[in-house]
């Protein structure tokens, strides 16, 4: 697996990008994950206020600082406005596997934008960042989804029964699977844009360096950021 951490790149495809957050997608990201629709089959209870917005951009860039997760922002390129999001996490350096999540706003559903940002983020997965296998954990009842996913080429392996409980309801998870022998990128236009440098370690925000700390975990419990 060969990735790098100070410099994921921006991602073009034909209509959409995918590109590191900005503070200014705050607003965005409050629409498409307070959607029930949207997170009907997410394993979370959607969005509730702003500050959940807020928080998913900060932990977003928490994943990245700790080398756990690489999520982007899927945007419209024609006006750089965020429509949805996707990612790379469970990362296996030793087996060369990640697994992929991804969310659209409500809005943008049933135009391909995801399929597009999928290719991307395949061919860039496979081809660039060497991954050996790409896995994906969908609800049966997700139709949408499970198209788009087969479409891609990924094959069912298996059922895992009532994997998850969310709001007091259970999920199944059906398991998906590419190998990168397998991937079909033929359909895959992309185009990897030189990546923003992440943010130096004295521009990590002081609450986060704060809660890496014991002492800084205790203050954090008295000033009520963590319960
Ligand atoms: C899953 C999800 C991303 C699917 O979105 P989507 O818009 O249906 O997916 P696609 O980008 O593949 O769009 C495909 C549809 O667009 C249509 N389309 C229109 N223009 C298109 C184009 N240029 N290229 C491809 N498809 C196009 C296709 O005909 C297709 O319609 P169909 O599904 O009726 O056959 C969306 O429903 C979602 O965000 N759900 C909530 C979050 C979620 O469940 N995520 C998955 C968790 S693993």
């Amino acid at each position: 697996m060969k990735i790098d951490w100070e410099n994921i790149p921006t991602i073009h495809a034909k209509r959409v990008s995918l590109r590191q957050f900005a503070a200014s997608d705050a607003d965005a990201v409050y629409e498409i994950y307070a959607d029930p629709a949207v997170m009907r089959y997410w394993g979370d209870s959607p969005l509730v206020n702003q500050r959940g917005a807020k928080d998913f951009l900060v932990e977003a860039r928490e994943d990245l600082r700790r080398r756990q997760c690489i999520q982007w922002g899927i945007a419209r390129r024609s006006d750089n406005r965020l429509i949805g999001t996707i990612a790379f996490f469970k990362l296996d350096a030793l087996a060369r596997k990640a697994e992929i999540g991804f969310a659209l706003g409500r809005n943008h559903w049933g135009m391909g934008y995801m399929q597009e940002a999928l290719q991307a983020a395949l061919g860039y997965g496979f081809s660039e960042l060497d991954f050996r296998r790409i896995e994906a954990d969908v609800d049966p009842r997700n139709v949408s989804c499970i198209k788009l996913l087969e479409r891609l080429g990924f094959e069912k392996e298996g059922c895992l029964r009532e994997r998850w409980l969310v709001d007091g309801e259970t999920q199944d998870s059906l398991f998906y699977g590419l190998l990168k022998k397998e991937w079909n990128n033929t359909g895959a236009g992309y185009q990897v844009v030189s990546g923003l440098p992440r943010p130096k370690p004295a521009a990590i925000s002081f609450r986060a360096r704060l809660m890496d700390s014991r002492l800084g975990r205790w203050a954090a419990v008295m000033l009520g950021w963590l319960h």
